[in-house]
């Protein structure tokens, strides 16, 4: 069968080998978007489809509906798409590709309690299936605060079109946060089972979304080199840093209140622990993955001392990238007295046959020295010293750094003896970088996850009992946070509190500078 392309996307030589290998391409389909007006789709979601596109990935028969408050015209919609693409999409713009996308761009109008709204949008989506030839085939994207959750999926059902018919698919796709506790987890959830069977779920978590991510399990399982060593027999711990330099911005409404741990550890990196610290899946299947992942979830340890296992942090005013900044309880929209944390730092054991005593260190933060996230396996030191100290005084561990972004690849640091007279071993590193490895650039998260929504392929998204362990993780936490005063100052442009440094210092350890 001839796949079906967007007329004038880029031509790529390489294409016709590669999808052979690998025909992933969208049919025909309605992605509708809640919250269009919103940030995430603006800069993400939009530019995503659009990139799609031009990569000929979405079929002549796609439409895209835009549902929101605003007093919008299908026009106005695909104008504001239009501008969101010109300024945020990772391919180059291209006439013919925005034309053919825009055709099937609608929008309704309306407030998400009103029956009328979700008539009116049940009427779009069959009008552009007659239009287009969408196939029947509708999926809901809630690009919005979970509290709406409820009133959407109850619409969505009442109005008709969380049912499909004959051969066509229905999928609901949720942004995080799932909750902000195994509680509300488990009621949001309940809500999106009631109209949604659970493979018709997509839970995003865009961090599963990124290349170097899903290379952890390349390295991992299609190698042999590394397997031998990755575990506590030659690791000696493994930190996991999620850094970004950007403060709050102007997502104060979302951030406070929740804080660093709930927006980023329960999701993000407790994903990419589990992914670092799961056995081998029997398969690349949705189940196999998820049920290592989710072994690996439920093997994760809390400190026995809260208060000395963990640390959190709230950026004060200082210097970022030569410009000063102000402190989070500056920022617009955040109340003088939050205590909601912009760090956090967490200490965690995995207790499996291959981790047992082998702390695993998470941070993150908001304002920090610079936006990095690394996973590194830091390795014990040679157990027979046969080198003086003075000789390895510059040595230090052995470690593995995958490079999650900005600077994608994968370090190996080793020490090397320094060219000269004298026995003198010094750290020197390994490097594999995408950009020099690869001649095409790695989509965003956002496009391969909308893709994989499409074609209706499960393994990057998390289910819901990952969800709930890692707040079963997280929970204890929160509730030592809660009680247990307020979270220490960092100047912003440094790398996070006293207590952070201190939690490593500890363990005669200490955080790596990335
Ligand atoms: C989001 C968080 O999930 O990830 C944000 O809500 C954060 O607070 C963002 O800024 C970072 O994503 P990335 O892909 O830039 O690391």
């Amino acid at each position: 069968m001839k796949e079906p392309v967007m007329p004038g996307a880029v031509p790529n030589p390489l294409r016709s080998v590669l999808d052979r290998r690998l025909p992933r391409i969208a049919g025909p389909s309605v992605l509708v978007l809640f919250g269009v007006t919103g940030d995430l789709a603006r800069k993400k979601l939009l530019p995503a489809i659009y990139d799609l596109a031009n990569r000929g990935l979405l079929p002549p028969g796609f439409g895209l509906v835009g549902f929101a408050r605003r007093d919008w015209a299908d026009q106005d919609f695909a104008q504001q798409a239009h501008e969101a693409v010109r300024k945020y999409a990772r391919t180059p713009f291209r006439e013919d590709v925005w034309r053919q996308l825009s055709e099937g761009v609608r929008f309704v109008q309306g407030e998400l309690h009103d029956d009328e709204a979700f008539d009116n949008l049940a009427r779009t989506v069959r009008e552009l299936d007659a239009d287009r030839g969408t196939g029947g085939n509708y999926a809901f994207y809630l690009s919005l605060p979970p509290k709406l959750f409820p009133t959407v999926v109850k619409q969505l059902r009442r109005s008709g079109l969380a049912e499909s018919r004959g051969d066509s698919w229905r999928r609901v796709v949720i942004e995080k946060p799932f909750g902000h506790n195994l509680e509300s987890a488990q009621e949001l959830n309940a809500v999106v089972d009631d109209v949604f069977p659970p493979q018709s779920v997509f839970r995003i978590d865009h961090y599963l979304g990124k290349e170097t991510v899903q290379n952890i399990m390349a390295l991992r399982f299609a190698n042999t080199l590394f397997e031998p060593i990755w575990n506590r027999s030659y690791v000696d711990h493994v930190q996991i840093t999620m850094a970004e330099d950007i403060g709050v911005g102007g997502r104060a409404g979302y951030y406070d209140g929740i804080g660093a741990a709930r927006d980023v550890i329960q999701n993000h990196l407790l994903q990419l622990l589990a992914l670092v610290a799961m056995e081998e899946p029997l398969s690349f299947t949705a189940d196999a993955i998820r049920a290592e992942k989710e072994k690996a979830l439920s093997a994760v340890t809390l400190p026995e001392d809260l208060g000395l296992g963990t640390a959190r942090g709230q950026y004060a005013a200082g210097w970022q990238g030569g410009a000063s900044v102000v402190g989070y309880l500056e920022e617009e929209g955040i109340p003088a007295d939050s205590i909601t944390e912009t760090y956090a730092a967490i200490k965690l054991g995995v207790n499996t046959r291959r981790w047992a005593g082998v702390p695993f260190y998470l941070r993150t933060g908001k304002r920090l020295g610079r936006r990095v996230t690394e996973v590194a396996l830091v390795f014990q030191r040679a157990p027979h010293e046969m080198f003086s100290r003075v000789e390895t005084e510059e040595l230090g561990a052995n470690s593995l750094v995958l490079r999650i972004q900005p600077d994608e690849g994968v370090t190996l640091r080793f020490g090397s003896k320094v060219p000269g007279a004298s026995m003198e071993v010094r750290d020197v590193s390994m490097d594999f970088t995408y950009g020099e490895s690869f001649t095409e650039a790695s989509p965003e998260a956002y496009e391969r996850l909308i893709l994989d929504v499409l074609i209706g392929d499960p393994p990057l998204f998390p289910r819901q009992e990952e969800v709930e362990l890692s707040w079963k993780i997280l929970d204890p936490i929160e509730e030592y946070w809660a009680k247990n005063g307020r979270p220490e100052q960092y100047e912003s442009g440094t790398w996070g509190p006293p207590s952070a440094h201190e939690l490593m210092a500890r363990d005669g350890r200490q955080w790596r500078r990335p």
